[in-house]
């Protein structure tokens, strides 16, 4: 019988009791492996002086965990390093932001090289290896030169940029290169597939097979655009948990007379908060008959804090909520509240509820599941609006929202403005048709359309040969996948 192996850089074991913070790829695995038999592979979020390659093996909520932990300097070279210093800019259009130091080149090829040595023992001739996010590409190459032939898969959770950016990594060849090392490569939207296609037609001159693969440095692979979505049975249960209700009824206690904006975001340069922020400055200089009206809070957890950027970013964000604040402020009445703090995910869904509208303004997101939970805690009812960066992944699927430009605060404000004062009937439309695409895309989807795919093209190797999607040892009770 196939497992699913699961591997990505964080590893955040569910416990099953809803006090999850944001974060959304450890949401969709823990779904993923629940469904599943199989592991999940990664770093322990420990450091050690010497990497040994010790594996920790865990049980949780149903799930197998195996982590390792790093050595120091391949948690500065390949974490903070090539993974946050030079690929999440650069993929999030920030060129100005990436570090094209070659030691964190190294250490990032080093440190795949170290799990894919750590993961082989692991591995059983029929099971099916999953890879996730930009911290591993070059897993599938380094598990192919110890001899694994399985079926290999990729999901990228962030934005693959477009041609004109990639090649300023000095390396860029190589790491598409090893992209080709899997046999199914799945990105979050179609512009990503377009943008992946455009680098690897017009700089390596790749070319398309009859049945709609990529051929390219000798090899061929599958790319194709799998949004990510929420766990939206889950998402209702919670929504309704005492925990969920007290957040919300403690909220529209504090808010009698006023209407909530919420924005919820890891402290990230790419999530658009000072735009944001300046957006509903702009707000409330163009509107002073509504100012009292309206309340920000914007959830910032910090994160990455190691990194310069992120201080950068996090000294600016206080000092412009603390600007805004001092200017409109009256005395019963605070223009934002800025918490940096995380919440659980049932603490979120009464706070989502009890907002009339939701920020998601990112200047560049893979997809953003904050704008997905946001419209499943609605009252159906009486929902609430969703503002949406067209930047962000989810605006392909998510056309009913008010797409905005996060770069123009005047665009901002006046969403703001039109999102308050929005009928009953229209906000009850746009809801419905925006919760359809939650439910009809949702992590169940995107887990069964992805694994079906990959169980169903013809391997690389010859390994997998015995495997079928059938075969699948499944845990959970969700309908299995029609294979493409
Ligand atoms: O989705 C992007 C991502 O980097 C995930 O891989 C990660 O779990 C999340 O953002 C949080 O980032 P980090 O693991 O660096 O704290």
């Amino acid at each position: 019988m196939s497992r699913l192996i699961v591997v990505s850089n964080r590893v955040n074991p569910p416990t099953g009791k809803g006090d999850e913070s944001v974060g959304g790829l450890a949401m969709a695995l823990a779904a993923a492996l629940r469904e599943y038999s199989g592991i999940w592979f990664g770093w322990s979020g420990k450091t050690t002086d010497k990497f040994t390659g010790q594996l920790n093996m865990q049980k949780a909520d149903g799930v197998t965990v195996a982590t390792v932990d790093l050595e120091e300097g391949d948690y500065q070279e390949y974490y903070n390093g090539y993974a946050n210093k030079t690929l999440w800019p650069l993929f999030h259009y920030r060129v100005d932001l990436t570090a094209y130091d070659r030691s964190f080149g190294e250490g990032y090829d080093r440190v795949n090289k170290r799990f894919a040595e750590t993961l082989l023992p692991l591995i059983e001739p029929d099971d099916v290896i999953w890879v996730h996010d930009y911290h591993l590409i070059p897993m599938a190459r380094e598990l192919r030169r110890l001899g694994v032939t399985n079926r290999i898969g990729f999901f990228l959770h962030i934005p693959w940029p477009a041609h004109q950016l990639v090649v300023t990594l000095p390396r860029h060849r190589p790491l598409v290169e090893a992209m080709f090392h899997y046999d199914l490569i799945g990105f979050q939207t179609e512009e990503s597939v377009q943008a992946f296609e455009g680098y690897v037609f017009n700089e390596v001159g790749g070319e398309r097979t009859e049945d709609g693969r990529l051929t390219a440095f000798g090899q061929t692979t599958t790319a194709g655009a799998f949004p990510i979505g929420i766990d939206a049975e889950d998402f209702a249960r919670i929504k309704e948990s005492p925990r969920a209700t007290r957040v919300y009824d403690r909220l529209m206690a504090h808010s009698v007379f006023r209407k909530m904006v919420v924005g919820v975001d890891r402290l990230d340069y790419s999530k658009g908060l000072e735009e944001r922020m300046l957006g509903y400055e702009q707000f409330l200089h163009d509107n002073p008959d509504m100012r009292g009206d309206v309340f920000l809070v914007q959830v910032t957890p910090i994160s990455r804090d190691v990194v310069d950027s992120y201080q950068d970013i996090r000294a600016r964000l206080d000092a412009l909520a603390g600007r805004i604040n001092g200017e409109y402020a009256d005395m019963d009445w605070q223009p934002i509240r800025y918490l940096n703090r995380s919440y659980r995910r049932d603490q979120l869904a009464g706070i989502y509820r009890a907002a009339r509208v939701c920020m998601v303004t990112p200047l560049r997101d893979g997809m953003n599941l904050v704008a997905k939970e946001y419209v499943a805690a609605q009252n159906p009812e009486d929902p609430g609006v969703l503002i949406l960066s067209r930047f962000a992944g989810a605006a392909e699927q998510m056309g009913e929202a008010l797409l905005v430009n996060p770069f123009s605060r005047e665009e901002v404000a006046d969403a703001i403005k039109r999102a308050l004062r929005m009928p009953l009937e229209e906000r009850i439309r746009k809801w419905r048709a925006l919760m359809k695409v939650v439910r009809d895309t949702d992590v169940g989807v995107w887990r069964d359309q992805f694994v079906g795919d990959l169980a169903s093209i013809t391997v690389k190797g010859d390994g997998g040969g015995l495997f079928h999607q059938d075969a699948f040892q499944r845990d959970g009770q969700g309908h299995h996948a029609d294979a493409a």
